[in-house]
This record gives structure tokens, sequence and C-alpha cells, in this order.
């Protein structure tokens, strides 16, 4: 059932039970919060209930929440506003701390009862083992989301797809399955991440804060990661104007799922007053969901996609179709066998569904629309790029183009290694990379850095500054660590999380080369398959050749050790804001944290400095307005090079 029935579904319930109480059974839904715990973790039983939250769909339901409770407690709960907070779609858990150090982690379960994730807990690496500051009171919990980016989301499915292994419908699948692991160590490899939103103490009075508003601010002095984008609204007019900027320009740029926002009654005494909804919600808070995001058209054709690898990805083109405000045209499918699964044919009416930038599932058939027109459909027999005829492994569920030289497997060996994830060169897409393999300028990645600025002045579409901000990007490449560069090479098998594996073992590329199928094949995390993989690369002829080339290159061959502990930034904090010359985001990341830094997202007085290029957002201005210090890529290029 899609988050859009189910919420349609139990609102009606909810409805029904009002209206004849005596009608409602001990096993409601609505008397109940999540799912029952596991067996095999131990519980731990909520002190204080994790509540769950009201809906609102509109903005009239919103004032129409304003007004009941205004009614119930006064014009009092207007006095102090409302938080505005981003709704992260997570898993919620609970986090105590005693003197300050983190002593248990638990999910909400079924809102009374959860499970006891301690160890998984401890390998996210925004949770604060340690709260910093001397206000912290003692027992006090933490409650916020965990949740998984947008981007590693991706990545770990595409590995999977490529394991042949069953991928995550979403991140918040992702997320809470992670996180419930029996082993922490594959949670550990998991890059989950942590946003706070409240604080439970034993006893409020040693709270030092009376506003929800200034809860949120704590926390992030307490240092734990705190959502963007949250906002003190003095009137419900601006909650709702906020709502409207959430969802249709905030939304797009955020690398992780959200479902809407969450409304709060900032005083945090009249919140109390309030109180709870038949045990499960607060009346004190509302949240405020987006239109549902899935929709219906028809499947028009289904292409297959010559991967680097060789693997065939088959992708859906569908009938365009609106989807919370973007256009749809393409749908992935991952490959034959899920398609016969779903029992998808051409010209199906068919249900597709887009969680923020996720890329668009299609969830399935509508049979009841057939009209006896449409037809299956199975893999070409010969590869779509090159025409070699296509092969597929025994207990793999992909299909390959075993043809080295295919000319489809060039281009997206290509555009995979200069991908975000992998070297992340800025300027370097897709038909970019399509137009300097038409031009002959290069065949492989090595020829990437041998290109000149006159050489792409001659292309279209490049002048003077594009043709050198390229050859720049593709020059800074060289310094991206073995791990990146060891994904970006698209060894079968290898995707980033078995590349940082790999990196952080070995060290250098010299060393892993080195290292027989065995002694890899031993490495926690890698299994016999990556390994057969890895040796079988570095004894073909063709890839040792484009390695020792990418080596004469200067390219990075090594994984650098975690942050020295006298790092140039040891201890700061900085916000990055707007578009740098030369660095990407996730770069510039990478230079802080390297020199002992923290990246955060919004802008307090605790921020060391903030990092500003080209059109910089509202972040600057809040820093000029705090006195925080402003420098530029320069600057911080300086900076780093002062020590260590
Ligand atoms: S407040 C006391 N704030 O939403 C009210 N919850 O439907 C409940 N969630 O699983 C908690 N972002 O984990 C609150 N900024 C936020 C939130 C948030 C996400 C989750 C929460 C819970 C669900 C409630």
């Amino acid at each position: 059932m899609s988050d859009a029935e189910y919420d349609r579904l139990f609102r009606e319930l909810q409805a029904l039970e009002l209206e004849h109480p005596s009608l409602r059974t001990p096993d409601s839904p609505t008397l109940r919060v999540g799912a029952p715990p596991l067996t095999a973790f131990p519980k731990r039983t909520h002190a204080v209930p994790m509540l769950s939250l009201a809906n609102a769909f509109t903005d009239d339901e919103l004032l129409a929440w304003e007004e009941r409770i205004v009614r119930i407690a006064g014009t009092e709960v207007q006095r102090r506003g409302y938080s505005a907070e981003l709704k992260i779609d997570g898993g919620a858990v609970s986090l105590t701390y005693v003197d300050g150090v983190l002593v248990h982690g638990a999910t909400r379960g079924n809102g009374m009862v959860g499970e006891d994730v301690t160890p998984n807990i401890r390998t996210v690496r925004d949770v604060p083992l340690r709260l910093r500051g001397r206000r912290v009171p003692s027992p006090v919990e933490v409650r916020g989301e965990i949740y998984y980016p947008f981007d590693l989301f991706e990545r770990m499915n595409e590995d999977l797809v490529r394991k042949g292994e069953r991928v995550f419908a979403n991140p918040r699948n992702a997320a809470s399955g992670s996180l419930r692991l029996l082993d922490s160590s594959i949670t550990a490899s998991r890059p989950l991440r942590f946003f706070g939103y409240g604080i439970v103490a034993g006893d409020d009075a040693q709270l030092p804060v009376h506003l929800q508003t200034d809860v949120l601010d704590l926390l992030e002095q307490w240092g734990v990661p705190v959502a963007p984008h949250r906002r003190h609204c003095a009137s419900m007019a601006e909650v709702i104007e906020w709502a409207r900027q959430v969802e249709h320009e905030y939304r797009a740029d955020l690398n992780f799922a959200i479902d809407g926002g969450v409304v709060k009654v900032n005083e945090i005494a009249l919140q109390q007053d309030l109180g709870v909804i038949g045990g499960r919600e607060p009346r004190w808070a509302i949240a405020r969901k987006f239109a549902p995001d899935i929709a219906e058209t028809t499947l028009l054709e289904i292409r297959v996609n010559v991967g680097r690898t060789g693997a065939l990805n088959p992708y859906a083109v569908l009938d365009p179709v609106e989807i919370g405000g973007t256009t749809v045209t393409y749908a992935t499918l991952h490959n034959e066998d899920l398609i016969l699964r779903k029992d998808l044919r051409v010209g199906d009416r068919v249900q597709v569904k887009r969680a923020g930038e996720v890329i668009p599932q299609l969830i399935g058939p509508v049979p009841e629309q057939r009209t006896g027109h449409e037809r299956r459909w199975h893999m070409p027999s010969r590869c779509p790029a090159c025409g070699t005829p296509v092969v597929r492994d025994e207990g793999e569920a992909m299909h390959f183009c075993p043809n080295a030289a295919c000319v489809g497997r060039r281009l997206e060996a290509i555009r995979h290694f200069a991908s975000k994830g992998a070297m992340d060169i800025r300027g370097l897409g897709e038909s970019r990379v399509a137009q300097l393999v038409d031009a002959g300028l290069v065949t492989d990645v090595a020829d990437l850095y041998d290109l000149t600025a006159d050489q792409l002045q001659g292309l279209e579409g490049f002048a003077s500054r594009s043709a050198e901000q390229l050859v720049a990007a593709i020059d800074a490449s060289r310094a991206q660590p073995l791990s990146r560069l060891l994904f970006g090479l698209g060894i079968r098998h290898v995707g980033a999380t078995a590349a940082e594996l790999l990196a952080r073992e070995f060290r250098t590329m010299d060393a892993l080369r080195a290292a027989d199928e065995e002694r890899i094949a031993a490495v926690h995390g890698i299994g016999e398959v990556i390994a057969r993989s890895v040796t079988e690369y570095f004894a073909d002829r063709t890839s040792a050749k484009l390695v020792d080339r990418l080596g004469v290159r200067k390219l990075t061959f090594e994984e650098p050790v975690s942050a020295p502990a006298d790092g140039a930034l040891r201890g700061q904090t900085v916000v990055i804001t707007g578009t740098l010359p030369t660095l990407s985001r996730q770069q510039a990341t990478a230079l802080v944290e390297q020199s002992g830094g923290r990246v955060t997202d919004s802008v307090s007085k605790k921020t060391s400095f903030v990092l500003a290029g080209e059109n910089p957002g509202s972040k600057l201005e809040k820093a000029k307005g705090l006195g925080v210090e402003v420098l530029n890529e320069d600057q911080l290029r300086q900076r780093l090079s002062q020590r260590g």
C-alpha cells in the first residue's frame, strides 16, 4: 500500500471511530504506532512515549488545527509563534546520554517499547558520542531521525543491482533496515546520518530553554546536527508561506527525503497544557504533508542502456507525467527479471513514484486498464550499442555485453568516472563526454588528463572560459583519494562501498595490485566475487595499462589516513554556500574534513567561518549579521597551507 493510501484509510478509520467510539476494537491501528519490535534486539521501554503526528494535507487544515488549539489553550498559543521544521522521512530514534555520554540508542518501535540498537547507532557518524557544553542535563534523551542521503542511497542501490541483490524501495526503508541489522559492522558500512529535533529531560526544570526553537539551537550547541530550513514563524500565515517554500523551492535541493513539515507550538509550557490525544498524537504539533508523489501514466517503450561494465540496464520511457512539480519521462527498471516479476508490458498504464530527488520508480502496472494490445518484453539478444550477442552468467540478474571495446560501454565508463560519487569532475556530464568521444579526443579516462583548453575551444558550445574551467576541474580530480578512483574505474562488482573498504585496507594502488585473490577476499565486507573481479581486472592487459597511464598522469594512488589530529581546521565548524570557482561542494567538504574541520548546514554564532562562492544564499547574509567571518576559496586554501 502506498503511504498516501495508508494515510487516507487511517484518517477514514479515525473519523469513523470518533463518530462511533463503541466500534473501536482493541487492536485498531489507531491505538498503535509503528510496527512491534523484533525479538532479536533487546527491548527498550521509552521513559516518555515516542509520539506520532496528526496530518494536515492543506493550508485550511493547518488553520483548522490552530483554531482548535486556540479554543483549548487560548490565544496564548500564538504569543510565541510556531517552530516550523522539516519532517525527515527516515527512522525515529531516541538517544540517551548520561553525564553527556551516549549510553543507549533505541528505535521508536510501537511508541512505547522500541528496540535497543545501541551498537548500530554508535556507527552513525552524525550522532555525537559525547554532548558538548556544560548545560547538559543528565540523564537526557535526544530524539531525532536517522536517514539515508539520496546520493549515497542511489549508489548503494546501484551496487546491490550489480550484485543481483534486492534493492531498497526508498531511503526510509534503507535507513530503518540498516539500523536494524544484527551485525553492526554492516551498519557501519552504510552512510547513515542523523538530525535531532527534540530533547526529553527527566526533569524539565533542568532544561535551560523554554521554546522549541531554542531547543533546536541548544541541540546544535551540544553538537547534534539539526535539519536545515527551520524557521521561527510568528503566525500561521508565515507557517503557510514557509511550507510553500519548502515544497516548491527547498525540497528539490535537499540530499535527503522529507515527507512534509512539522509545525509545533513554540512555547514548551503551552505544549504541556495542550497534551496528547489518545496517547498517540500530541495536540501541540501537526505534520503538514505534501501532495502524494505518485502518478499514473502509460509505459510507451522499454529501452536498454549499456553500463560501463557492460551491464545492460533496461529503463522505461513514459508518456511524460507531472509528479510533485517535475515532469517524469524515464524510470529505471533494473533488470529483465524485475520486469517479468512485475508483469510489466509495453503499452500498460503504470503507477510511477518519485520521492524527492530519487530516480523515479515504476511501482507496477494497473492490469484492470489493459486493452489486450499490450506487449510482453524481453531483453534483446544483441547489444543495442555494438550488436555483440549478449550474455547472462549463471546466478546473475543482469545481462551483459561482453565486448570490452563496445562504444556504449566506453561512453558510460567515462561518464561514470567523472560522476559525482566517483572523481566528481564538474562540467563533464553525459553530453560532454559523448562530444569528446565523437571528436576523437578521448577513448578512455586517462585521455581526459591530456586535454588542453585549446583542443576544447574548437568544440561546439565551448568558450575559452568554459574550456579552461573543464581542464581545471579535470586537473583538480587528480587529488581524489584512491577510494574514489577505484570506484571510478568501474571494476565489475566494485561499488562505492567496496572501493572504500579496499582503499582503507590496502592504502595504495600498488599494495592492492600486488594482493592475491585470497588476501583481498579476507577483507571484511569483501567477498570472493569482488576479490576475483579485482584480480581479474589488474591481470587484464588493457586495464593494467590504463591504470599505469593514470599513474603517469599523477593521479592520487593513495588513501589518506583520517583527519590529522593537528589539522589546520581542527575543531572548527564551517558552512559552505554558493558555487565555488573550482571546488564542488563535496570536494570542499572533504578538504575541510581532512584538515580536522566539520561542515554544517546552518550558520550560527558558533560557526567558525562561512566559505562563500558565487550566488550565495541567505546563509551569507546571516553570517554577516552575526559577524561570522567569510572566506572565499583562495582564502580557504591559504588557511589550509598555513599549518599541517
Ligand atoms: S516531533 C512529538 N519533529 O515524524 C511529535 N517529528 O509522524 C513527534 N519526524 O517518527 C515528533 N521530523 O520521528 C518531530 N522535525 C520533526 C520530525 C519528526 C521527522 C518524524 C518522527 C516520527 C514521525 C511522526
